[in-house]
């Protein structure tokens, strides 16, 4: 078993970009496959659950190829899979194998479904009993009720209306709709239970009549599809942001400060979940919506409220809220969430067993949670009186990536938490620790001018924490030493920037690789040094660096040195120094270094260099050299490396108090 332990962490503030929606992605790939023509599907998910729906749809003899990036193009069949007998493997994907079972039950062919062990303790009877209404031939091949499942041609027939539980869960009803069109018949479903999860609902009908098919609903009972409606390609789709998934990022900006902006889903969202900032809302976080995107800051009280709410229209986003609950101030109730019981695993009692874990009080039933945290009455985190959560929990994740997603955020409450197996999170969201990371890793901002010794002092420091470390300098020197090479003049700032976004540069055991070549020396002649400090005055230059500093910002914690660290990249840094040395004592320890390596120095020049340089990066208009008011001085004129690291040391350790 492979485990993650999290550092505690004190914050989050920070934007994300957010993977495409799976339940967007996984119903236009079997729209798209459906319908006549060729789409082109961008921002789809790339995740295991978005690869078994693709993979199915290759095994049944649907055109679906890579274009570049997340980019799809998938060539419709109008209805008629050409593949005709075909062993699929669903893994643990719902959105794949109910809507798949319908659409093949309705395709005239030979086709058995299995999955993972869990997929085959997750319900479809409700499904196969709708199919079964109108003739079609689904078989159990394993318990009655669940897959995995055998499908044999049939003749359907429409007669009455297909009669159809919707308390289990909402994808049944949403694999018939996607299935029925091919019938080319009229189609009436009734429901005969109430109806759960329906903004899910919502999205199938929104996006079956972006593939022309329009659907009449009677409130949540009773739907009708016309006769002679199919499918036709809309041409090019875009995946919106998944919803869920910024459940976790929101919900750390309400606990941890904030502000925290998901990027890719907004106010004109077709996704249910987005409604999960609403009840962050209503626990008081501060929101703001914009077209394309949801930004969360802790309430300005310090303090999270306590809730009691029926969450039975955003099930997968209320997983975050169980965790949230930790941080609020009294007891929380999740009302209405049965659902949670067939999902993944069964969420309510893993969701229980592993709050216990960080010592809350948790009451199970069998459609409700209740979770009330002790508290400490301590002012600590951002969220006013911190929660006593139990340190080093290990929280075992049940093959589920919603439990080990919502779970990082206890260490927020300033706790290690350890999360095992974290790679269950490749189901929805292979890249989301690192997506946490870069907006709640502790960083380490040490700024100040040329040969302060910071490079080597961060260095240090680095290592004695066992951070990562970032030399931001030698991303300008690698943009100066790439345009050089490439014949693009230093002044051109269009051009060095588009060099800079896209530097073919590797950072290996300590060596500096630039599009293969070794460049370690290369980028600290003075030639490279007087280049860099070029490049790094022009402002297109910056923003094409600034995502991929930020990307340096991991587990447990990040030290990054350079000019702006604490000011632009990473403002919220934990602790920032401001790192100094006269520049005659700076001079010298540039002569000496160049003089051990055996490089030609001339002192009075590297004076002159050194002084022109520092008025350069001082004066420049975007990002000049300047101590942030919020950061610590060390002067290390009189310093060894050794006293400078350790200076910088007593710092940081009372960041971390
Ligand atoms: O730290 P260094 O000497 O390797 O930096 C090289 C040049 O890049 C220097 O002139 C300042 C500039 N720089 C910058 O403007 N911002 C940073 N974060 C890092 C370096």
């Amino acid at each position: 078993m492979t485990s993650l332990t999290l550092p505690p962490l004190r914050a989050a503030a920070g934007s994300v970009r957010l993977p495409g929606s799976k339940s967007i992605s996984n119903r236009m790939l079997l729209l798209a496959a459906l319908a006549e023509g060729t789409t082109e599907i961008r921002d789809l998910l790339d995740s295991d659950d978005t690869r078994v729906m693709l993979t199915a749809l290759q095994g049944v003899g649907v055109g679906a190829t890579p274009i570049g990036g997340t980019a799809w193009r998938i060539e419709g069949c109008g209805g008629v899979f050409p593949v005709k007998d075909a062993d699929l493997f669903m893994g643990n994907a719902g959105t794949a194998i109910r809507p798949l079972t319908a659409a093949l039950a309705l395709s005239g062919g030979h086709y058995r479904l299995s999955g993972v062990p869990r997929m085959h303790e997750r319900p479809i009877g409700d499904l196969v009993d709708g199919l079964l209404q109108i003739g079609a031939d689904v078989r159990y091949t394993g318990n009655p009720g669940f897959p995995p499942l055998a499908i044999h041609p049939a003749s359907i027939k429409l007669a009455g209306p297909i009669r159809l539980r919707g308390d289990v869960s909402s994808q049944f009803l949403t694999a018939l709709l996607m299935a029925l069109p091919l019938t080319e018949a009229e189609a009436v479903i009734e429901m005969t239970t109430e109806l759960i999860s329906r903004p899910y609902v919502e999205i199938t009908l929104n996006l079956m009549a972006r593939f022309g098919v329009r659907v009449e609903r009677e409130g949540w009972q009773r739907f009708t599809i016309a006769a002679c409606q199919r499918y036709r390609s809309p041409g090019v789709l875009h995946v919106e942001g998944d919803a869920s998934a910024a459940s976790y990022f929101l919900a750390a900006g309400a606990i941890g400060g904030g502000p925290v902006r998901v990027e890719g889903v907004g106010r004109n969202s077709i996704q249910g979940d987005v409604r999960f900032a609403d009840a962050l809302q209503k626990m008081g976080a501060r929101i703001e919506w914009g077209e394309q995107f949801i930004e969360a800051s802790a309430p300005l009280s310090g303090r999270l409220k306590a809730f009691d709410l029926d969450l039975n229209q955003i099930p997968d986003a209320a997983m975050t809220l169980a965790v949230a609950a930790l941080f609020a101030d009294g007891r929380c109730i999740l009302r209405n969430i049965a659902s949670w019981r067939v999902k993944e695993t069964d969420r309510i009692a893993a969701m229980a067993t592993e709050l216990r874990k960080l010592g809350a009080i948790v009451e199970e039933g069998p459609d409700f949670l209740a979770v009330t945290c002790p508290r400490s009455g301590i002012p600590g985190t951002q969220s006013g009186a911190a929660p006593t959560l139990v340190p080093n929990a290990a929280i075992d994740t049940y093959d589920d990536h919603r439990i080990a997603m919502c779970f990082s955020l206890a260490a927020l409450g300033g706790v290690p938490v350890t999360i095992n197996d974290p790679q269950c999170v490749n189901k929805t969201f292979p890249d989301y620790f690192d997506a946490l990371a870069e907006i709640t890793a502790p960083v380490i901002a040490i700024d100040g001018p040329s040969a302060s010794g910071k490079g080597t002092v961060a260095e240090r420091v680095a290592a004695a924490l066992g951070y990562h470390y970032l030399d931001s300098g030698s991303l300008y020197r690698l943009a100066a030493l790439a345009a050089t090479r490439a014949a693009v003049s230093l002044d051109d700032e269009a051009g060095v920037a588009v060099l800079a976004a896209s530097l073919p540069a590797i950072f290996e055991g300590g060596r500096i690789l630039l599009a293969g070549d070794d460049v370690t020396d290369a980028i600290r002649s003075e030639e490279v040094s007087a280049g860099a400090s070029k490049v790094a005055a022009l402002p297109a230059v910056r923003a094409a660096l600034l995502a991929r500093q930020r990307a340096y910002r991991r587990f447990p914690g990040l030290v990054a040195d350079g000019r702006d660290m604490g000011s632009v990249v990473f403002p919220a840094a934990m602790a920032k120094v401001f790192l100094t040395a006269s520049a005659q004592v700076r001079a010298e320890r540039r002569y000496k270094q160049l003089i051990a390596k055996g490089m030609p120095a001339n002192m009075h020049a590297l004076l002159q260099e050194l002084q022109e340089r520092d008025a350069r990066d001082a004066q420049r208009s975007v990002a000049p050299l300047r101590q942030c008011d919020d950061a610590d001085l060390v002067d290390t004129t009189p310093m060894n490396i050794e006293a400078a690291v350790e200076a910088v040391m007593t710092i940081v350790k009372r960041q971390r108090l």
